[in-house]
């Protein structure tokens, strides 16, 4: 099925003309004002040659003909054979299918190697265009660096999203599906538009009526979506519930090693596929935070994932294995279990045992997506394993999209860190695209910070991280600022003092969050459940594994291998060296690896708790210096996004002061240390 029609915000429930800026995210088109410009696109690009009409196409015609006609203001005509001066599209058989070459070389030309290559690089000079780039020397030679770049949702039928900070879901509501192609499509439009090539539309945590996704019953609206989303080479992924053989299939157990388990899925799968034939796969979470698992049966994880491998093999389906495992039973005061070990501690053993089509999907860092945390150390150890990385767009813990934190900095740095696992340079990004191991599968997966909010994200700035997911998968050797500073030229238009102001807005503010939140990697002092703003000792006593151990003397968690948990044990010998020592490990993370004393003096010749003081009174002076730069884009961007971020900022301002406030109380009080610059601390 193709969508052929053009999208129309006016048909998109919830939105009306006044978010049409915020609705189009990075993909406004802006009529470009330049008369010299306009020009050499018109006589470069008068015409175009006409595909093959198959979906992806379509796609391709219909975003090329309506960016040129909106940015220069003409119709390129769309002809069965391009004469003179005009956009060619050539498909090359020796070029892997999503890459693509542009050039100009007697006209303008795309060299792809397949359909969505060729969809990529017209979504490449159309930015391009809008920046007003040179079109003479174009040379632009580009592949993804990860195969699988993926979107996770985590929305539920209710139409509620767990974790959803932008409004309900765009997919369902009330147990259903909604009526929403118009906006599905303009999703797609935008992930492809960064290259994102596969989504998985459900919850992890699958619940009852979710588990029916893979029935007759949903079918074929989980193919609608699929049509729609095919058309910009985005693959479908569906989270499965490892319990449905019984909660679906009215089995009495879900015994992987059983056949009657293994003949259901053979046949969920069958008719998964009958209803859509390019269906990428599965994501599971089990035995996790509750959710059913092969352990209820005495198996492991790798006899788990490969039963369900089997049953989708003979679609070329794959099998996506969170690998976020942990006692979320735990008791406080059992100083041995330590939450940041399990995932290795689970998965590690299992090295070798999962069969070719699964990807253990494992978070950045070994506990949940905080602040700051050092890699997991999974990510590099597991060798003959397929690895996805899982980062989180959903701000959970940095602000929920009320606070604008720019994540592109955070993610860099991970991908960048050296795990040593093949000697020295064994960088995760080069362990996710799969480069350094040579799996069969690999590539980034992001949990979503979407919803149907007007402007996707909540807050209108959070656009960027998901604009920057996209490319940064696509090329983990792009820097945060050239990213930021083509989603701003992008978004917002191309004015340098635009610009300016929102890279001094965005380019600090994970680390301006970070100042005014949580201390050198200690992470956890939120509010228990819904995770926003402080509250130091929610999880203290709690259950969940996440403890601070603050006292009278100090604070942070003990992992080395001589006093504490040996968590420290788990990276390559070089890293495990570096963390076991607080005199060599990287202070930013101090307090996850080692208990310190307040008064242990940092390389700055600060004492922590000073340390402490200074980041949370700089960290609100941030945010003061982003309100008035934002301020100071009054009448130079439309008023309504205007409007928006401001009051977002006010937010996050007052809310600054609160977390500053709390975190210095409290650490005055437990540690009787007075700031040596006497500023304001409550008693
Ligand atoms: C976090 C989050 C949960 C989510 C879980 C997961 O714990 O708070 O809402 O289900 O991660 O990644 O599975």
């Amino acid at each position: 099925m193709t969508v052929s029609f053009y999208p129309d915000i006016k048909t998109v429930s919830g939105v009306n003309n006044s978010h049409a800026t915020s609705y189009r995210a990075w993909l406004q088109y802006t009529f470009i004002t330049s008369t010299t410009y306009r020009e050499q696109v018109m006589s470069l690009l008068k015409e175009m040659e006409c595909l093959n009409g198959s979906d992806i196409s379509e796609s391709i015609e219909q975003e090329w003909t309506f960016a040129i006609r909106k940015m220069i203001g003409f119709q390129p005509a769309v002809v069965p054979e391009v004469k003179g001066n005009g956009l060619r599209i050539v498909y090359v058989d020796s070029m892997e299918k999503e890459a693509f070459h542009i050039k100009n070389e007697d006209g303008i030309q795309i060299l792809a190697g397949g359909e969505a290559g060729a969809l990529y690089a017209v979504f490449t000079l159309l930015r391009h265009i809008q920046r007003q780039g040179d079109l003479h020397s174009l040379n632009m030679k580009e592949k993804p660096a990860n195969p699988l770049r993926i979107i996770n949702h985590w929305d539920n039928m209710d139409g509620s999203v767990e974790r959803g900070y932008a409004g309900e879901s765009m997919f369902y509501r009330d147990d259903s599906f909604r009526e929403n192609i118009v906006r599905w499509k303009d999703y797609a439009r935008l992930l492809a538009s960064v290259g994102i090539n596969a989504v998985s539309i459900n919850n992890v945590n699958v619940h009852k009526v979710e588990s029916y996704l893979i029935t007759e019953r949903y079918l074929k609206d989980v193919a609608r979506v699929a049509d729609i989303f095919r058309a910009y080479g985005i693959r479908l992924l569906l989270s499965i519930n490892y319990a449905s053989p019984m909660e679906v299939g009215g089995l009495t157990h879900a015994d992987p090693l059983e056949e009657d388990v293994a003949a259901f899925w053979k046949q969920a799968f069958d008719d998964v596929y009958q209803a859509i034939p390019d269906f990428l796969g599965v994501v599971v979470k089990a035995d996790s935070e509750n959710r059913p698992g092969p352990f209820t049966y005495g198996r492991t994880h790798a006899e788990g994932a490969n039963m369900l491998a089997d049953a989708i093999a003979p679609h070329n389906g794959i099998v996506i294995w969170r690998c976020f495992v942990y006692d979320c039973h735990q008791d406080w005061r059992d100083r041995t279990t330590d939450r940041a070990r399990a995932a290795y501690d689970h998965f590690m053993p299992l090295d070798g045992a999962f069969k070719d089509n699964v990807i253990l999907q494992i978070k950045n860092g070994p506990m949940d997506f905080q602040v700051r945390e050092p890699v997991s150390p999974l990510i590099g150890a597991l060798k003959q394993t397929n690895v996805i990385v899982e980062f989180q767009l959903a701000q959970e813990y940095l602000g929920q999209q009320r606070h604008a934190v720019y994540l592109l900095p955070q993610w860099k740095e991970i991908l960048n860190f050296d795990t040593g696992h093949e000697g020295e340079g064994t960088f995760v990004k080069d362990i996710a695209s799969g480069k350094t191991y040579n799996p069969t599968h690999s590539g980034i997966a992001a949990v979503g910070n979407l919803g149907d909010d007007y402007n996707w994200t909540g807050h209108t700035l959070a656009q960027v991280n998901l604009y920057g997911y996209g490319r940064l998968t696509w090329d983990p050797t792009l820097n945060e600022d050239d990213i930021l500073s083509e989603w701003s030229d992008l978004t917002f238009g191309q004015e340098e003092h635009i610009q300016q102001l929102l890279e001094a807005i965005l380019l600090p503010s994970w680390l301006t969050y970070e100042r005014y939140t949580s201390p050198l990697g200690i992470g956890w002092m939120i509010n228990p459940g819904h995770h926003y703003g402080p509250n130091i000792d929610g999880y203290e006593y709690d259950a969940w594994g996440t403890y601070h151990f603050a006292d009278r003397n100090g604070l942070g968690v003990d992992r080395t291998v001589e006093t504490g948990t040996g968590y420290t044990s788990q990276y390559a010998e070089q890293n495990a060296k570096i963390y076991n020592d607080p005199n060599t490990c990287p202070e930013e993370l101090l307090l996850f690896f080692h208990h310190m004393p307040y008064n242990y003096e940092l390389t700055s010749g600060k004492t922590i708790i000073q340390h402490i003081y200074d980041t949370h009174f700089e960290g609100v002076k941030g945010v003061e210096s982003m309100v008035a730069n934002w301020e100071a884009l009054e009448g130079k961007i439309d008023d309504k996004r205007f409007s928006d971020v401001l009051e977002r900022l006010k937010h996050q301002l007052s809310h600054a002061i609160e977390w500053r406030d709390i975190i210095n109380t409290y650490f005055y009080r437990k540690s009787g240390i007075k700031d040596i610059h006497q500023r304001k601390i409550y008693e």
